[in-house]
Protein backbone atom coordinates (compact mmCIF):
# COMPACT_ATOMS: atom_id res chain seq x y z
CA UNK A 1 0.00 0.00 0.00
CA UNK A 2 1.31 3.53 -0.70
CA UNK A 3 1.97 6.40 1.82
CA UNK A 4 -1.50 8.40 0.03
CA UNK A 5 -3.51 5.47 0.89
CA UNK A 6 -2.28 4.76 3.91
CA UNK A 7 -3.21 8.48 5.04
CA UNK A 8 -6.04 8.28 3.25
CA UNK A 9 -7.16 6.09 5.89
CA UNK A 10 -5.70 7.13 8.93
CA UNK A 11 -8.03 10.23 8.27
CA UNK A 12 -10.31 8.47 7.98
CA UNK A 13 -9.70 6.76 11.18
CA UNK A 14 -9.15 9.86 13.12
CA UNK A 15 -12.92 10.36 14.15
CA UNK A 16 -14.47 11.42 10.69
CA UNK A 17 -17.92 10.18 10.51
CA UNK A 18 -19.79 9.64 7.05
CA UNK A 19 -22.89 11.51 6.86
CA UNK A 20 -25.54 8.93 6.83
CA UNK A 21 -27.07 6.94 8.98
CA UNK A 22 -26.10 3.53 10.37
CA UNK A 23 -29.29 1.64 10.42
CA UNK A 24 -26.82 -1.06 10.18
CA UNK A 25 -25.06 -0.96 13.38
CA UNK A 26 -28.37 -0.18 15.54
CA UNK A 27 -31.61 0.32 15.25
CA UNK A 28 -32.79 3.83 14.09
CA UNK A 29 -30.89 5.61 16.55
CA UNK A 30 -29.18 7.70 14.20
CA UNK A 31 -26.02 6.52 14.96
CA UNK A 32 -23.19 7.77 12.14
CA UNK A 33 -21.20 5.27 10.43
CA UNK A 34 -17.72 4.93 11.26
CA UNK A 35 -15.56 5.17 8.79
CA UNK A 36 -13.11 1.91 7.87
CA UNK A 37 -15.89 0.25 10.25
CA UNK A 38 -13.63 0.52 13.20
CA UNK A 39 -16.07 -0.97 15.28
CA UNK A 40 -14.21 -3.03 17.74
CA UNK A 41 -16.11 -6.20 19.15
CA UNK A 42 -16.49 -6.31 22.74
CA UNK A 43 -14.18 -8.84 24.08
CA UNK A 44 -15.88 -11.25 25.42
CA UNK A 45 -17.59 -12.74 22.31
CA UNK A 46 -13.93 -14.75 21.30
CA UNK A 47 -15.14 -16.72 23.53
CA UNK A 48 -17.96 -17.78 21.93
CA UNK A 49 -15.64 -19.46 19.59
CA UNK A 50 -13.10 -20.58 21.78
CA UNK A 51 -15.75 -22.25 23.70
CA UNK A 52 -16.55 -24.46 20.73
CA UNK A 53 -13.37 -24.68 18.84
CA UNK A 54 -10.06 -25.42 19.24
CA UNK A 55 -8.38 -22.86 17.64
CA UNK A 56 -4.89 -23.15 16.82
CA UNK A 57 -2.35 -21.44 19.40
CA UNK A 58 -0.86 -19.01 16.07
CA UNK A 59 -3.21 -16.79 15.38
CA UNK A 60 -3.63 -13.88 13.05
CA UNK A 61 -5.79 -11.40 13.80
CA UNK A 62 -6.22 -9.45 9.90
CA UNK A 63 -7.95 -6.48 10.88
CA UNK A 64 -7.05 -5.85 14.29
CA UNK A 65 -8.64 -2.63 15.20
CA UNK A 66 -7.23 -1.82 18.78
CA UNK A 67 -6.69 -5.27 19.49
CA UNK A 68 -9.73 -6.12 21.40
CA UNK A 69 -9.93 -9.90 19.84
CA UNK A 70 -5.83 -10.05 19.56
CA UNK A 71 -5.73 -9.38 23.41
CA UNK A 72 -8.25 -11.09 24.41
CA UNK A 73 -6.75 -13.63 22.39
CA UNK A 74 -3.64 -13.18 24.67
CA UNK A 75 -5.16 -13.77 27.33
CA UNK A 76 -6.11 -16.88 26.81
CA UNK A 77 -2.72 -17.57 26.16
CA UNK A 78 -2.12 -17.72 22.16
CA UNK A 79 0.09 -15.85 20.33
CA UNK A 80 -1.21 -13.52 17.92
CA UNK A 81 0.52 -11.38 14.89
CA UNK A 82 -1.97 -8.27 14.92
CA UNK A 83 -2.37 -6.28 11.02
CA UNK A 84 -4.66 -3.99 10.44
CA UNK A 85 -5.36 -0.75 6.99
CA UNK A 86 -4.86 1.47 9.70
CA UNK A 87 -2.26 1.79 12.74
CA UNK A 88 -3.96 1.91 16.54
CA UNK A 89 -0.42 1.95 17.54
CA UNK A 90 -1.21 -2.01 19.35
CA UNK A 91 2.00 -3.71 19.74
CA UNK A 92 5.45 -5.27 18.27
CA UNK A 93 4.26 -8.15 16.34
CA UNK A 94 1.49 -5.41 14.88
CA UNK A 95 1.53 -4.72 11.17
CA UNK A 96 -0.06 -2.24 8.74
CA UNK A 97 -1.36 -3.31 5.68
CA UNK A 98 -4.32 -4.07 3.79
CA UNK A 99 -5.56 -7.58 4.23
CA UNK A 100 -6.28 -7.78 0.69
CA UNK A 101 -3.13 -7.50 -0.67
CA UNK A 102 -1.46 -9.91 1.91
CA UNK A 103 0.36 -12.53 -0.53
CA UNK A 104 2.06 -14.54 2.53
CA UNK A 105 1.86 -14.77 6.61
CA UNK A 106 2.99 -12.52 8.67
CA UNK A 107 4.80 -16.12 10.89
CA UNK A 108 5.12 -19.06 8.83
CA UNK A 109 3.66 -21.04 12.13
CA UNK A 110 0.24 -19.32 12.04
CA UNK A 111 -2.40 -21.92 11.70
CA UNK A 112 -5.57 -19.45 12.41
CA UNK A 113 -6.55 -16.25 11.00
CA UNK A 114 -9.44 -14.69 12.96
CA UNK A 115 -11.16 -11.39 12.95
CA UNK A 116 -14.48 -9.24 12.58
CA UNK A 117 -13.86 -7.92 9.23
CA UNK A 118 -15.13 -4.64 7.94
CA UNK A 119 -18.76 -4.41 7.23
CA UNK A 120 -18.88 -2.44 3.72
CA UNK A 121 -20.33 -3.91 0.39
CA UNK A 122 -18.21 -7.38 -0.19
CA UNK A 123 -15.62 -6.46 2.33
CA UNK A 124 -16.42 -9.35 3.80
CA UNK A 125 -16.28 -12.03 1.63
CA UNK A 126 -13.65 -10.85 0.43
CA UNK A 127 -11.53 -11.40 3.60
CA UNK A 128 -13.51 -14.73 3.72
CA UNK A 129 -11.60 -15.48 0.85
CA UNK A 130 -8.79 -14.28 0.64
CA UNK A 131 -7.68 -15.75 4.24
CA UNK A 132 -9.12 -19.01 2.62
CA UNK A 133 -6.60 -18.77 0.17
CA UNK A 134 -3.52 -18.17 2.97
CA UNK A 135 -4.61 -20.77 5.07
CA UNK A 136 -5.29 -23.45 2.39
CA UNK A 137 -1.12 -24.37 1.88
CA UNK A 138 -0.71 -24.49 5.71
CA UNK A 139 -4.19 -26.83 6.41
CA UNK A 140 -5.04 -23.82 8.58
CA UNK A 141 -8.54 -22.86 9.91
CA UNK A 142 -10.22 -19.41 9.52
CA UNK A 143 -13.07 -17.85 11.68
CA UNK A 144 -15.02 -14.98 10.93
CA UNK A 145 -17.61 -12.75 13.04
CA UNK A 146 -20.54 -12.24 10.92
CA UNK A 147 -24.22 -11.05 10.71
CA UNK A 148 -26.41 -14.57 11.67
CA UNK A 149 -27.90 -14.59 8.74
CA UNK A 150 -24.76 -13.93 6.65
CA UNK A 151 -25.26 -17.53 5.53
CA UNK A 152 -28.73 -17.65 4.26
CA UNK A 153 -27.73 -16.34 0.46
CA UNK A 154 -27.56 -18.20 -2.75
CA UNK A 155 -24.52 -16.33 -3.76
CA UNK A 156 -22.39 -17.38 -1.13
CA UNK A 157 -24.06 -21.42 -0.64
CA UNK A 158 -20.86 -22.93 -1.90
CA UNK A 159 -18.86 -20.93 0.72
CA UNK A 160 -21.00 -22.12 3.35
CA UNK A 161 -22.00 -26.05 1.84
CA UNK A 162 -18.98 -27.31 1.07
CA UNK A 163 -15.96 -28.07 2.88
CA UNK A 164 -13.51 -26.80 3.99
CA UNK A 165 -16.64 -25.06 5.84
CA UNK A 166 -16.51 -26.17 9.59
CA UNK A 167 -19.28 -24.61 11.96
CA UNK A 168 -21.15 -21.88 12.75
CA UNK A 169 -21.40 -20.94 16.44
CA UNK A 170 -25.03 -18.82 16.94
CA UNK A 171 -24.32 -15.80 19.66
CA UNK A 172 -27.05 -15.85 21.65
CA UNK A 173 -26.68 -12.24 22.75
CA UNK A 174 -26.31 -9.13 20.30
CA UNK A 175 -23.27 -7.56 20.28
CA UNK A 176 -23.24 -3.31 22.05
CA UNK A 177 -21.19 -1.84 18.86
CA UNK A 178 -21.13 1.44 19.69
CA UNK A 179 -20.00 1.59 23.64
CA UNK A 180 -22.60 4.33 25.43
CA UNK A 181 -25.43 3.98 22.81
CA UNK A 182 -29.03 4.22 23.84
CA UNK A 183 -30.85 2.33 21.51
CA UNK A 184 -31.40 -1.65 22.11
CA UNK A 185 -28.34 -3.04 19.26
CA UNK A 186 -30.38 -4.73 16.41
CA UNK A 187 -28.19 -7.40 14.83
CA UNK A 188 -27.75 -11.05 15.45
CA UNK A 189 -24.15 -12.13 14.97
CA UNK A 190 -22.52 -15.83 14.60
CA UNK A 191 -18.76 -16.94 14.38
CA UNK A 192 -18.48 -18.90 11.05
CA UNK A 193 -15.76 -21.51 11.03
CA UNK A 194 -13.33 -23.35 8.08
CA UNK A 195 -10.88 -25.64 8.31
CA UNK A 196 -8.86 -27.07 5.80
CA UNK A 197 -8.56 -30.05 7.63
CA UNK A 198 -12.12 -30.71 7.55
CA UNK A 199 -13.22 -32.93 4.10
CA UNK A 200 -16.57 -33.82 4.86
CA UNK A 201 -19.30 -31.49 3.38
CA UNK A 202 -21.54 -28.96 5.54
CA UNK A 203 -20.96 -27.66 8.84
CA UNK A 204 -22.18 -28.31 12.42
CA UNK A 205 -23.96 -25.48 14.47
CA UNK A 206 -23.46 -24.39 18.30
CA UNK A 207 -24.62 -22.10 20.19
CA UNK A 208 -23.07 -19.85 22.71
CA UNK A 209 -23.97 -16.82 24.86
CA UNK A 210 -20.83 -13.97 26.35
CA UNK A 211 -21.63 -13.85 29.19
CA UNK A 212 -21.89 -17.87 30.36
CA UNK A 213 -19.08 -19.01 27.96
CA UNK A 214 -15.67 -20.25 30.01
CA UNK A 215 -13.27 -16.79 29.69
CA UNK A 216 -10.29 -15.71 31.69
CA UNK A 217 -11.75 -13.00 34.48
CA UNK A 218 -15.07 -15.77 34.75
CA UNK A 219 -12.95 -19.06 35.64
C1 LIG B 1 -15.38 -3.98 12.49
S1 LIG B 1 -13.74 -3.39 12.82
C2 LIG B 1 -13.17 -4.74 13.81
C3 LIG B 1 -11.85 -4.53 14.49
C4 LIG B 1 -11.33 -5.78 15.23
N1 LIG B 1 -11.25 -6.92 14.35
C5 LIG B 1 -12.23 -6.13 16.39
O1 LIG B 1 -12.91 -7.16 16.29
O2 LIG B 1 -12.27 -5.39 17.38
C6 LIG B 1 -13.01 -3.64 11.22
C7 LIG B 1 -11.53 -3.28 11.10
O3 LIG B 1 -11.13 -3.54 9.76
C8 LIG B 1 -10.09 -2.64 9.40
N2 LIG B 1 -9.97 -2.68 7.95
C9 LIG B 1 -10.81 -2.16 7.03
N3 LIG B 1 -10.38 -2.48 5.79
C10 LIG B 1 -9.23 -3.23 5.95
C11 LIG B 1 -8.33 -3.87 5.05
N4 LIG B 1 -8.52 -3.82 3.71
N5 LIG B 1 -7.26 -4.55 5.55
C12 LIG B 1 -7.07 -4.62 6.89
N6 LIG B 1 -7.90 -4.03 7.79
C13 LIG B 1 -8.97 -3.36 7.33
C14 LIG B 1 -10.57 -1.32 10.02
O4 LIG B 1 -9.51 -0.41 10.15
C15 LIG B 1 -11.14 -1.82 11.37
O5 LIG B 1 -10.15 -1.78 12.37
Amino acid sequence: MDSQMIDAAVSKAQGRTKAMKDAAMIGDSGYERIEADHYPTPPEYLDCLLQHVNIHQNVWECASGEGNLSLRFHEFGHTVWSSDIIDYGLDERFTLQNFLEAKKLPDPSIRAIVTNPPFEGDLPEEFIRHALKLMKPVKGQVAMFLRNEYDCSKKRMPLFSLPPFHKKIVVTKRPRWIADSKGSPRHNYAWFVWDWRHIAGGGGISFAHPDFAPGPEKA
